[in-house]
């Protein structure tokens, strides 16, 4: 296939919603607020705003110009835009980061159907706090129910991404992004509406400094380059499809807003709820599937429709948010094996579904019956979260900083983000000196902290 066959999304909001679907995910509603609620509420979120504004933003315009620009997929765009060098490893480093991720992340999603399916047959109702962590721990225990649920969510994504860039992501994404920003918003004003819910309010804005350690600020930066879909050349795919005449940094600057505005309001939907029935945030990774139903029961107890309906919609949104998001991986490898290896895209598809499949299967079996393999003290899922979030997401945002601030030629690069001169841009110079030193040295240094070498 040779580059001026390839299709592009068909609208500026499409792009948008496409890019923010892929951003918008598990990581809003599902990461997002157990890491703010293990790290002390308002300051892990202070930390991780300036994350996403001095590394998110600069990284993500470089992935948008680097796609843009070679129209191809992340590992074509290195040997396009840099031949014979050694930088064609870090589109591979993406592929690979891609596969590892749609993997776990798939358990989770698909954990979200076995919800819808709790939430709607109403049995939540009448459960307590012990009843919800007993019924979670038995169904991951299970050995065949959560890898049927990942099976289900893969071949949804599947479907979607088999049916092309624009009849299958573009359209899914326009139909799905508007009814999730719907739920958010219904969600978080009846959360905001409980009784006692300011305890809540003030844990999210309130910041506590005393909570912040290295730790924190590692997980606050490996948390941006998770929720922004950055360090893996995913928005570098979705970029290669876009037209001559998007402005790249204002996309970037609306998928930011976009992407921070729901994981807050995630936070608005969770906190004042928990608070609300005097339950505590910090469960970690349980949190939305233990803690919450419990805390949805508890918030309207005297009017059960009410849990019934805020739980089905829950889980409905989180289910919707992980879909635009699974799609957005599934895409990066399979057009990766589409355009490197001349597979039908089909064919490249089946390929990333049946892999991922079995990987998943096993990161689901790590949780119950698998449980007793670790590898560094992890089961192979909190194994594949850890590496990806924490050192390949971050490791691949520097190098494609360093990529576009060192490698690329100045001049290339600002005629990529000015659309050949066209667009004014006034935040040039700023953005350059943020991709050749700010950001590479901000997550350098975090790193080396981190392994306690600094
Ligand atoms: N951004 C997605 C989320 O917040 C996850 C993701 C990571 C998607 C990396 C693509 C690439 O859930």
């Amino acid at each position: 296939m040779t580059n001026s066959d390839r299709v592009n999304f068909g609208s500026r909001i499409g792009v948008i919603l496409a890019s923010a679907g892929s951003a918008v995910g598990l990581g809003n509603i599902w990461r997002f607020p157990y890491e703010a609620g293990q790290h002390g509420g308002a300051a892990f979120i202070l930390i991780y705003l300036l994350c996403v504004l001095f590394m998110g933003m600069p990284v993500m315009i470089s992935e948008f110009l680097i796609g843009r620009r070679s129209r191809a997929n992340t590992a074509g765009a290195y040997r396009i835009l840099a031949p014979g060098t050694p930088w064609r490893w870090v589109g591979f480093l993406g592929v690979l980061t891609g596969f590892l991720i749609l993997s776990y992340y798939s358990v989770v999603a698909g954990w979200t159907l076995e919800f819808i399916v709790e939430a709607g047959t109403n049995s939540f109702a009448g459960k307590t706090a012990p009843d919800f962590s007993a019924s979670f721990a038995s169904f991951l225990q299970k050995p065949v129910l959560p890898v049927i649920w990942t099976a289900c969510f893969l071949l949804l994504t599947h479907f979607v991404v088999v049916r092309g860039v624009k009849k299958g992501i573009e359209r899914s994404s326009k139909l799905m992004m508007p009814l999730l920003f719907i739920l958010v918003i219904v969600l978080a004003v009846c959360s905001v509406s409980l009784p006692g819910s300011e305890k809540g309010l003030l844990f999210l804005f309130r910041p506590d400094f005393s909570k912040v350690t290295s730790d924190v600020v590692l997980g606050a930066m490996g948390q941006a380059f998770y929720s922004l879909s950055l360090g893996m050349g995913c928005l570098c795919t979705y970029a290669s499809y876009f037209s001559r005449d998007t402005n790249l940094a204002k996309t970037a600057g609306s998928v930011g807003v976009i992407d921070t505005c729901v994981a807050v309001l995630a936070g608005i939907i969770i906190f004042p709820a928990a608070f609300s029935v005097g339950i505590s945030p910090d469960a970690g990774p349980e949190l939305i599937f233990i803690t919450l139903p419990n805390v949805f029961q508890q918030a309207f107890a005297g009017v059960p429709v009410l849990s019934y309906i805020f739980s089905l919609m829950f889980y409905i949104l989180l289910a919707l948010a992980a879909l635009t998001s699974t799609i957005s991986i599934h895409e990066v490898v399979t057009a990766y094996l589409h355009e490197e290896f001349h597979l039908s895209r089909t064919r490249a598809a089946t390929l990333v579904t049946a892999g991922c499949l079995l990987l998943g299967a096993a990161c689901s079996l790590s949780m119950g019956v698998w449980s007793d393999f670790t590898i560094a003290g992890m089961n192979l899922f909190n194994l594949f979260d850890f590496t990806t979030t924490k050192i390949m997401l971050p490791l691949g945002g520097m190098l494609i900083c360093l990529f576009t601030g060192w490698y690329l030629d100045r001049r290339l690069v600002y005629a990529e983000v000015s659309n050949e001169g066209s667009l004014k841009v006034r935040f040039f110079r700023a953005y350059i000196f943020l991709v050749r030193y700010v950001a590479p040295i901000a997550i350098a240094g975090v790193f080396l902290k981190e392994w306690g070498l600094f």
